[in-house]
């Protein structure tokens, strides 16, 4: 494992926009979506964000913004108009660097060329598409409002329009097996990504998938052979030059989002609308925030009070040491030790490091630095516990 990563940029600061609706609700996902009967006012919700991201601008003061990202919930079901209106709020409070990478999650199934085009001249450069499958079976399974060729349709009108382009596949799914994810996986590839996202199927609590687990109707891998389809997706995205550069994200060197980086690098980043997180670093100390997650009540509160925070808290130098390593060492690069110090006050332990060593769940990987091994990917939450105890 070699660590060639973008350069980490010091001075790195995203904004994060949360939209929260989706035109069905996907069984097996717990993210903040909501579906609505009528559509929500756009404009309200704009305005809304904007005010939002008035008050963190308050408390920033002096960043420039090297990332953008629209997550959801499904950001393709806004229309380009409110994505440019909030696009330009984030540009009357802060400088945004030329280059900035800006993302918008798209569903295939929300995909039409002229909204891409709306986005594309609004500003967003980069597309992250939940494709999920390249199976029709599979996707009914998982509840998904398109098809594969609808999915490919978008794939090919999302590379006509924007610069980058990433997209979403689940793997490990019911019945599916090591030969089928391989050849899956290949389509994959083929269709000249970039950048992939690649998440084994997570059974999530309170998602209808959950309860069908429990009642025994949806077997998924066991822990062997889940580790045998990550093995697999890294034997077949490293040939094709797209090797892991975090847990499930895969890209051509150089193709890395920036955004995301900042993210697992710890730098600094702003979380606005409904069940939005962010991370902040004010007066030397971690600031964690999080805002209200229903959208109606999130908009009542920030048009009361300009904000709709629920979480605003000084995280300790411990929480921060655990942060920091649970997000690091997702990396292939993994964790300076120097910034590890200058951010938690804490030095790595030898007395914990070296049975990690001898376990191979982490590894040294040049100037210092600390990285997860693959096998330590597998059980990070063990390994991060046991470094942070
Ligand atoms: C916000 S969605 C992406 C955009 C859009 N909502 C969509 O689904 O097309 C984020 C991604 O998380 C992944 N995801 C959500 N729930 C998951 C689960 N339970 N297991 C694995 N991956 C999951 C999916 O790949 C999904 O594309
Ligand atoms: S996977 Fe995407 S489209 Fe499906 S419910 Fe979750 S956020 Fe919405």
């Amino acid at each position: 494992m070699s660590a060639i990563l973008i350069p980490e940029e010091k001075t790195a600061f995203g904004v994060y926009v949360h939209w929260p609706f989706c035109a069905a609700k996907c069984p097996y996902c717990d993210f903040n979506s909501h579906v609505r009967h009528q559509p929500p006012d756009e404009p309200r919700f704009a305005a809304a964000l904007a005010r939002e991201l008035k008050h963190f601008a308050s408390l920033t003061a002096g960043k420039t913004v090297t990332s953008i990202f629209f997550g959801g919930g499904t950001p393709s079901l806004m229309r380009p108009q409110t994505v440019q209106a909030v696009l330009d709020a984030i540009a009357a409070l802060w400088p945004v660097a030329d280059d900035a990478e800006i993302t918008l999650e798209a569903n295939p199934g929300s995909a039409e060329a002229d909204r891409f085009r709306g986005y594309r001249a609004a500003g967003v450069n980069r597309l992250s598409l939940g494709v999920q499958s390249l199976d029709d079976t599979s996707l009914k399974a998982l509840g998904r409002i398109h098809d594969v060729a609808e999915a490919r349709r978008a794939v090919e009108m999302a590379r006509a329009t924007f610069p980058r382009l990433s997209f979403d596949l689940i793997y490990a799914r019911p019945q599916q097996t090591l030969r089928a994810w391989r050849s899956e996986l290949q389509a994959a590839i083929e269709m000249a990504a970039d950048h992939l996202s690649l998440y084994q199927l997570t059974i999530e609590d309170g998602t209808p998938f959950q309860r069908l687990h429990a009642a025994g109707k949806l077997v998924v891998p066991n822990a062997k052979r889940a580790a045998a389809f990550y093995a697999l997706t890294e034997e077949v995205t490293a040939a094709a030059g797209l090797p892991a550069y975090e847990i499930s994200n895969h890209a051509k060197p150089g193709a890395e989002s920036r955004h995301n980086l900042t993210y697992w690098r710890y730098r600094d980043y702003v979380g606005v609308g409904p069940g939005a997180h962010g991370r902040l670093t004010l007066a030397g100390a971690r600031q964690a925030t999080a805002t209200e997650r229903h959208p109606e009540r999130w908009l009542e509160m920030v048009e009361t009070q300009g904000h709709g925070l629920v979480t605003d808290e000084t995280l300790s130098l411990e929480e921060t040491a655990d942060e920091m390593l649970l997000m690091g060492l997702r990396l292939r690069e993994g964790i300076s030790p120097e910034r590890f110090a200058a951010m938690s006050g804490r030095m790595f332990s030898e007395a914990r490091l070296s049975p990690l060593r001898e376990y191979g769940f982490v590894e040294p990987c040049g100037e210092g630095r600390l990285r997860a091994t693959r096998d330590g990917w597998l059980v990070l939450d063990s390994v991060v516990a046991d470094l942070a105890a």
